[in-house]
Parts: C-alpha cells; sequence; structure tokens
C-alpha cells in the first residue's frame, strides 16, 4: 500500500455569517497517496481553497480529523503545527506571496533557514538556478515578472521536498504562455521531489493532466472519471 499523505475523514467547516451559519465543507472524507497528482476542479464558491488551508492547517474545521504525512493536525499545537507545515507541506497561491522587502534568494532561504539547514544560501541558489532564475539572485520581488515571481514562490515551496505540495490556482494571475510554463515546472519538480501535489484549477486541460481529479460541489468532494 502507497503510504497516505493527507487524509480527511468527515472534514466539516462552517463559517459565522450576517444571515446565520454558513456551511462551506459539508463532510469530506479523502485521501491523497505518495506522489499522486491530483487536479481539483469545481465552480467558484464551491469550497475548494477553503478544503486547501484545511489540509495546510491554516484552517480550523469545525468538525472531522484531518492527518498530514501521518500526523493527527487536531493534536498538535501552534508550534509542532508549524513545523509540521515546515517540514512537509510546501503551498503555492495565485498571488505569489512573496516577502516585499527579500530579494528572490532570500525568499527562497527563509524555509531552509527556519529549519536550520545548512547552507542555506547555496541551497536556495541551486533551487532558483532549478526554476530559471540564476540571473535574479538578488531582484526583490517588485522587480520581477509575474511569472517569475511565481518560480520563487515555487522554488521557495518545494526547496525541502515536502510530502504534501498544495496549489491554489498558481496560473490564476499570468498569460498563458507564463501559465504553462508555471505548470510544467510545478509537475516537474512535484516528481522530482518525490512529492503529492493538489492542484486547484479551473482549467480543466490542466486537471487532465493530472492522474487523478476531483470536483468540488457545494462543499462535497467527489472523484470524477
Ligand atoms: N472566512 C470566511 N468567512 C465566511 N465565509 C467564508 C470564509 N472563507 C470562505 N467563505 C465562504 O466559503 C465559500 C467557499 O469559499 P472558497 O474560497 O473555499 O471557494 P473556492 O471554491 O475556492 O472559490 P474560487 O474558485 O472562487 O476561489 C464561499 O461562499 C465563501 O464566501
Ligand atoms: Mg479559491
Amino acid at each position: 500500500m502507497p503510504e497516505t499523505t493527507l487524509e480527511m475523514q468527515g472534514v466539516r467547516v462552517d463559517f459565522a455569517a450576517p444571515q446565520g451559519r454558513i456551511e462551506v465543507l459539508k463532510g469530506i472524507d479523502f485521501q491523497a497517496y505518495s506522489k499522486e497528482r491530483i487536479g481539483i476542479v469545481g465552480s467558484s464558491g464551491a469550497g475548494k481553497t477553503t478544503f486547501m488551508m484545511v489540509a495546510a492547517g491554516l484552517e480550523q474545521p469545525s468538525s472531522g480529523s484531518v492527518q498530514v504525512a501521518g500526523q493527527s493536525l487536531s493534536r498538535l499545537d501552534e508550534r509542532a503545527m508549524t513545523r509540521l507545515r515546515s517540514d512537509h507541506i510546501g503551498i503555492v497561491f495565485q498571488s505569489f506571496h512573496l516577502i516585499a522587502s527579500m530579494t528572490a534568494l532570500e525568499n527562497v532561504m527563509i524555509p531552509l533557514e527556519f529549519a536550520g539547514i545548512s547552507n542555506a544560501d547555496i541551497k536556495a541558489r541551486d533551487m532558483l538556478a532549478e526554476v530559471g532564475l540564476q540571473h535574479r539572485f538578488d531582484h526583490y520581488p517588485s522587480q520581477l515578472s509575474g511569472g517569475e515571481q511565481q518560480r520563487v514562490a515555487l522554488a521557495r515551496a518545494v526547496v525541502r521536498a515536502p510530502k504534501l505540495l498544495l496549489a491554489d490556482e498558481p496560473t490564476g494571475n499570468l498569460d498563458e504562455e507564463n501559465g504553462a510554463m508555471i505548470i510544467d515546472t510545478l509537475f516537474a519538480l512535484s516528481e522530482e521531489k518525490g512529492t503529492t501535489l493538489l492542484l486547484i484549477t479551473h482549467d480543466h486541460a490542466i486537471a487532465e493532466r493530472c492522474g487523478r481529479r476531483v470536483l468540488m460541489r457545494d462543499g462535497v468532494l467527489q472523484d470524477m472519471a
């Protein structure tokens, strides 16, 4: 049996809204296995980002359980959760989320330095070179194109070879050419690092390139043919 990277059982999330509580995730049972590449599609507001935030431990489920890399998230205190995220989870957002006051190199060094890994600068340089940015080490995010910023974000997300890589519409702010380059790089890196990839996309052609596709519909997740 392959190792389970992410497991959810009966996950519900509800939020307080002016008109009362709204249920966003309505009982998610889901397993992602080691090295799987899973495309997540579904209409706007269906709950895809919420699902990803729960998987990353950034949103607490109202009920149900979540395990990442064999650890039950509800049992972890803040410190242990941060550690788990640092060791095993990489995240890429639509809007890059780089630290504006840090260079490309410094951004990629963050997860390495946080983990106390030696030669962080050499490793970060290698990683940036791998995404084709060997000529942009000392550029700040504002001096980079959208596609370049996303490549930095990708380098930062995978530099520690996380077990779980979460990507939420990573091409949403890019043109077609840069988007295609990011997807190719995302797939290549997740394969090389042996990472389980969960990719949220509204682009069915991209989802088609994933080994498994799931549909989020009104807070319920179902496998697609
Ligand atoms: N913090 C919050 N408080 C209240 N409601 C929220 C909160 N976060 C999300 N929601 C609601 O939960 C629902 C699902 O949101 P979510 O962002 O998960 O959707 P999505 O599938 O990612 O949509 P999109 O494709 O537009 O990104 C939406 O109706 C949203 O308004
Ligand atoms: Mg979303």
